[in-house]
């Protein structure tokens, strides 16, 4: 499709099912953060739900069997629309896409001959993981990144140990965008391992084929896709890989029976014995819808909308200057379009060049109606590497502030400002307008780093 006949496409959906955003007055550039509903998800959904009765699934019922079809109609859509086949195949639901990196972290067979091996650029959920193969003596490698905040190229993969071991990195970039290469997936599985792809950042505006990654393990969170429901997510995992995994426990709706007497129990041998308690059966209902939205916009051509929202923002960000000529911004990660995402990371200059913090941009943006999302957006790794955190110096630092006293402000304080200690991202998506952009880069042109910090200072008291 043509540029002019997709902006027409996307302003009149725009118009049309996110006019809430124009009537709060809101330049919303954080789909990273989340994404937005549609307003006929919403109607859909409550068509679906008001018309029927549903029971808990657990039961053995008439109400309960409509909300068991419901899921397993749920199960097969998320399915169809990864191109994942059922036969090798099946999704677990989860709240989020953390809660899909937990059970794997927390059931993977890890010993003393695993490795855990993951990209330097991931999100904290998936760092998490590693404290369950630290505590089961695995080692774990972290791959380094370059100064695009890609994979080195010259990080080396290790082949896997000779007990079960496990690699994880993201499809795409929550702090820089970057989209790293799907063919890490295979790579890693010749290499021995079972492969996370955490697919939280990627699957809202690109097409994600299963049918020719080669992961075991994806997770996602459905409110980044198209922002409702809230608190459902999917592991959508292997089958073979799943039944490798060792639940810690078992709880209510995972087991085909317990016996207290006996202190035996049998875990049941699908999904099922990953979904611990009642799931969230109403909201697993507006999943289906969701898919339908993107579908009915298309995949293909919500990509390449976002594409062509990303070349505009980026380039604002490469044009601001300040009036002496020297440039407002330093951007982290890539500066072109290829392989990367529809989220980009940068901290304000002043016009002597010095860092302004990010959460004077982040408020003042907030004041402008403009939300923006500041910090380091629980990706460590790719913080250090884009902000030179790694230095010894961090470590002190860090262990100087106890629970409940940490804050941002204060490592930059301990840092001597002698870095960034948090960045501003702005992301795009679905309902994103070139009016948005707009404003933002009319923010950048007006925004006074000395105004801002005396506001910032008023605000502190
Ligand atoms: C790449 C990536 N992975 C994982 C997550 C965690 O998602 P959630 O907070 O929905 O569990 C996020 C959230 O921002 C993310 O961007």
């Amino acid at each position: 499709m043509d540029a002019a006949a997709l902006k027409e496409q996307f302003e009149a959906l725009r118009a049309q099912e996110f006019h809430r955003l124009d009537e709060g007055g809101h330049a919303y550039l954080d789909y990273t953060g989340s994404g937005l509903y549609a307003e006929s998800q919403l109607r859909r959904h409550i068509d679906i739900i008001e018309r029927q009765v549903f029971g808990n699934p657990h039961s053995v019922n008439p109400t309960s069997s409509v909300a068991t079809r419901l899921m397993e109609e749920a199960r097969q859509d998320v399915l169809r629309f990864f191109d994942a086949d059922p036969a090798e195949y099946t999704v677990v639901f989860t709240n989020n896409a953390s809660g899909a990196l937990k059970l794997v972290g927390e059931a993977f067979p890890f010993g003393p001959e695993s490795r855990f091996v993951l990209l330097r650029d991931n999100h904290n959920s998936v760092h998490g993981m590693r404290i369950y193969a630290e505590r089961r003596g695995a080692q774990v490698v972290y791959l380094r990144l370059d100064a695009e905040l890609r994979l080195d190229p010259d990080a080396v993969i290790p082949p896997a140990g000779s007990g079960p071991s496990l690699f994880a990195f993201p499809a795409q970039s929550n702090f820089s965008g970057v989209q790293h290469s799907l063919g890490l997936a295979e790579k890693a599985r010749s290499l021995g391992y079972q492969v996370v792809l955490d697919a939280a950042a990627f699957a809202p505006t690109n097409r994600l084929d299963l049918g020719s990654v080669d992961a075991d393990f994806v997770c996602l969170s459905f409110y980044k896709m198209f922002g409702y429901p809230t608190g459902v997510g999917a592991l959508i995992a292997r089958r073979e890989a799943l039944a490798r995994l060792q639940r810690p426990w078992f709880a209510g709706g995972t087991v085909d029976f317990v016996s207290v007497e006996h202190r035996v129990h049998q875990l049941r041998n699908d999904a099922s014995a990953f979904e611990d308690g009642t799931p969230d059966f109403l909201g697993i209902a507006a999943v289906p819808v969701g898919l339908d939205f993107l579908r009915s916009v298309g995949t293909n051509a919500v990509h390449e909308r976002v594409v062509g929202l990303t070349a505009r923002l980026l380039e604002i960000l490469a044009s601001a200057r300040h009036g002496n000529g020297s440039p407002k911004l330093v951007r982290y990660g890539p500066a072109g379009l290829e392989a990367r995402g529809g989220t980009v990371t940068f901290n304000l200059l002043d016009a002597e060049g010095r860092l302004v913090p990010y959460e004077a941009v982040e408020e003042s943006a907030s004041n402008a109606g403009i939300s923006l999302r500041g910090g380091c957006f629980c990706n460590p790794g790719a913080a250090e590497a884009a902000f030179g955190l790694a230095s010894p110096e961090m470590l002190d630092c860090l262990r100087s502030m106890p629970p409940g006293t940490f804050t941002l402000p204060k490592l930059a304080t301990c840092l001597d400002h002698k870095y960034p200690v948090g960045g501003v991202r702005a992301s795009v998506g679905v309902a994103t307008t070139e009016a948005d952009l707009d404003r933002l880069e009319g923010f950048l042109a007006s925004f006074d780093a000395s105004e801002a910090a005396k506001e910032q200072a008023t605000a502190a008291g």
